[in-house]
């Protein structure tokens, strides 16, 4: 039977995560009690045991310059004597159709193995990945501006330079809504420091939050959340403060995705990435075509096949609508994955007629590959 989480059950989902999972059930409160916002606790059971559980977590991501209400999958697990048994489709059946209720266009989540989530619609399209830089690199040339520690007070600002720059991009969570509920002082005091930059008083243009860790030497780290500003100055400015650590902490590992400008200031090649999360994307409803933002310059009239039926995606001043159409025998038709690489800018119509995932008219390949041309960033792990 699959059904919401109760309370009763509260205990024994915990257990069943951290058998999953690896961790010791933590003392206290239950990892995840019913009752908390943003958060939909899916769980199988059988004969009056927990052996499965999926949660949709509520977010909304940015692509395209709009906001795109994201159903972020976790906590995927099920009993280790069940496995193998097929419970994963009835749980996300029920997972995914709720989300879709909700207003969830497209899922997210990071896999543990790609392999698991293809039959359920997901595909790989970026990744979360700690890059470990030598500290000393990060002292970069070039003209900084001002910078200084951060304050409760600052967090408004810092909440918006990380708005400015994930509207920019495919793929960041907004950290707004239920799912992001820190206050601006939990926010600050979650890190050893967060420095601003100020080129003007009043004026935040970016910020490193950072972690000092533990101990000073060869295996001392500086550990990096966020490192994002809106000009060139402001990230000198932001590594060269990094920099200072080098004597103490002869690393640095940043949080990053793609190829981000910053490592564009960096003299050497230096940096290797020491841990990496692929990200997946499924696409939950057609109409998630047209709740992004296009390039203003594209006028198109783009038919497609998706899941058997015919649609058309009409693209106008950077919007879009996407209509049900008869569309010819050699349209352009795409799998679940091959939409979810288009959606996301993570693979050209090249990259995904080359897996199969799109087949027919190669016609409108180009301008399908300009609509959804943007670089894709995720930075916040669930
Ligand atoms: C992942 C997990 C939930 C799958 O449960 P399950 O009961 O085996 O799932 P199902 O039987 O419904 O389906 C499993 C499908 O995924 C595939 N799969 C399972 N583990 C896989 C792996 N490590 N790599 C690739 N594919 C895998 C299976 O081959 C099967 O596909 P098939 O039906 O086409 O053969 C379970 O193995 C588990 O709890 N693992 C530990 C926790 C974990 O990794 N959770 C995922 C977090 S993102």
């Amino acid at each position: 039977m699959i059904r919401h989480l109760a309370r009763d059950d509260e205990e024994q989902a915990t257990r069943l995560w951290s058998e999953a999972f690896g961790e010791d059930p933590p003392p206290g409160p239950p990892v995840n009690p019913v009752d908390r916002p943003g958060r939909r606790i899916h769980v199988a059971e059988l004969d009056g045991r927990l052996v499965g559980s999926v949660i949709d977590r509520e977010y909304d991501s940015w692509f395209g310059g709009r906001q795109v209400p994201t159903a972020g999958i976790a906590g995927v697990t099920v009993a280790v004597e069940q496995r193998g048994a097929g419970l994963l489709r009835p749980l996300f059946d029920a997972c995914l159709t709720e989300a879709r209720e909700r207003g969830a266009l497209v899922s997210t989540m990071f896999p543990t193995a790609a392999g698991i989530y293809r039959r359920l619609g997901y595909e790989v399209v970026g990744s979360l990945d700690d890059l470990e830089v030598p500290t000393a690199e990060l002292d970069v040339a070039g003209d900084a501006v001002p910078l200084r520690r951060a304050t409760v007070d600052d967090v408004p600002a810092i909440r918006a330079v990380h708005a400015r720059w994930a509207a920019q991009q495919h793929g960041p969570l907004t950290r707004t809504g239920p799912s992001f509920p820190a206050t601006d002082a939990e926010l600050v005091n979650e890190f050893s420091g967060i420095t601003v930059t100020e080129p003007a008083p009043g004026h935040v243009s970016g910020y490193v939050s950072w972690k000092r860790g533990t101990g000073y030497g060869e295996s001392a780290r500086l550990r990096v959340a966020d490192l994002i500003a809106d000009d060139r100055h402001s990230l000198a400015a932001l590594l060269r403060s990094l920099a200072g650590h080098a004597s103490v902490a002869p690393f640095t590992v940043i949080r990053t995705s793609g190829l981000e400008p910053w490592r564009l200031l960096l003299r050497s090649n230096a940096g290797r990435v020491v841990h990496r999360d692929p990200y997946g994307l499924a696409v939950l409803d057609v109409a998630a075509l047209a709740a992004v933002g296009y390039p203003t310059a594209i006028e198109a009239e783009l038919p497609f096949r998706w899941r058997g039926a015919g649609h058309v995606l009409t693209v106008s001043g950077g919007s879009a609508h996407v209509a049900p159409a008869t569309v010819p025998d050699d349209a352009r038709t795409v799998t679940d994955a091959g939409l979810a690489m288009a959606f996301a800018g993570a693979q050209s119509s090249a990259g995904q007629r080359l897996l199969g995932h799109l087949t027919g008219s190669g016609a409108d390949d180009a301008t399908w590959d300009a609509l959804v041309s943007r670089p894709f960033h995720v930075r916040d792990y669930f």
